[in-house]
């Protein structure tokens, strides 16, 4: 055990996902029953430069495992990009005798906590994205709860689709990356799936006359996922009923996609990842990120964490074309 740890912090980043909460939970109890104090930071590096901190006990995160959102809130801050922003929230954390931070969030909050580390603060990073972007991880709190949350629209928009007949293009998040129109296309069995991995693969005329080939086969609906990084659902829908005759609707998933109850991955990923920030911190890790890596949760250093690329699953992409 690291005893030169006694007070671990939590803070959340970024996009909120479902399941941070859980991990949040796993963090201050984990640390609780290891005898060390928690505090907790509102709002990200943003609720840092503001000293809004303030001591969690095990009470503190009752009846949050099931919550969306996160109790901790948060924030994007730009500000803390700056080298005299980062050398403040050093000095804070010091101050306030936080000696290791966990930092829940995706890629740009871990950049966060490796400029911390280097000002020598115990940093450890929790993936924590609903867009599945973190490249060494195949897994990050809250993609399983949002990804179900699109299939279970989708699935409504369907029943409406068919019954009119009509094409539905439905919008669902990720500006950077295609993880969740990949998964909530294929399990809606989806005719089309758009992403911006594989915008050069985006041929609007053929959309068309596979729509006009499928409507002669006597289809009654026709469902197209678009990712927000391709965007523009509204005009395409509207290209798409001008070229085929068929009525179009272009649906927004929007942020309902980041909220609601976590699935039972979320909760327990979440709380696993959690509870590992802290066994890392305590065996005298920092500058780390924890990842989930064929079946084990394992850590990597964050320069090298960040260095690695993600691409969609070709398999799954090809296999979505054929089916
Ligand atoms: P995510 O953590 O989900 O990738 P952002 O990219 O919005 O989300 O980053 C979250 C926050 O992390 C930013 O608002 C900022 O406070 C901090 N951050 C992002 N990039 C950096 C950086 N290069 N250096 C220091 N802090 C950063
Ligand atoms: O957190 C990730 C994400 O939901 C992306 O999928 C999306 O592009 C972005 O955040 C939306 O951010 P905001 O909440 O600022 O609209």
């Amino acid at each position: 055990m690291n005893s030169k740890i006694n007070t671990i912090g939590v803070l959340t980043s970024g996009g909120d996902a479902p399941g941070m909460n859980a991990a949040i939970r796993a963090v201050v109890r984990t640390a609780l029953d290891k005898g060390l104090r928690v505090k907790g930071i509102r709002r990200g590096y943003l609720g840092l430069l503001e000293e809004d901190i303030f001591d969690m006990q095990a009470k503190t995160v009752s009846d949050i495992i099931q919550r969306g959102g996160t109790i901790l809130y948060t924030a994007r801050c730009p500000e803390f990009k700056e080298v005299e922003n980062q050398d403040k929230g050093a000095q804070i954390l010091k101050k306030h005798g936080i000696d290791g931070l966990v930092v829940i969030g995706g890629d740009g909050s871990f950049r966060g906590a490796a400029d911390l580390a280097k000002r020598g603060v115990n940093t450890v990073g929790v993936p924590g994205t609903i867009d599945l972007d973190i490249a060494c991880t195949d897994y990050t709190i809250g993609f399983d709860t949002a990804v179900n949350t699109a299939m279970e629209t989708i699935d409504r928009i369907r029943d409406t689709s068919t019954s009119h007949e009509r094409c539905s293009i439905i919008e669902v998040m990720g500006r950077k990356a295609g993880h969740i129109a990949l998964w909530s296309g294929i399990a809606n069995g989806a005719e089309d799936i758009l992403i911006k991995e594989r915008r050069d693969e985006y041929d609007e005329q053929y959309i068309i006359e596979k729509i006009n080939r499928r409507r002669e086969t006597g289809k009654k609906h026709y469902i197209i996922i678009n990712a927000e990084g391709i965007g523009e659902s509204e005009a395409m829908a509207k290209r798409i009923e001008d070229a085929t005759g068929m009525e179009t609707r272009a649906t927004i998933i929007g942020h309902a996609q980041r909220g609601g109850s976590p699935t039972a991955r979320d909760r327990v990923y979440g709380t696993t990842m959690g509870a590992k920030a802290v066994d890392i911190l305590l065996a005298g890790g920092t500058n780390c990120v924890v990842a989930y890596k064929s079946g084990e949760f394992i850590s990597y250093d964050i320069a090298e964490a960040l260095a690695m690329k993600k691409d969609v699953d070709q398999y799954m992409y090809d296999l979505s074309k054929r089916l």
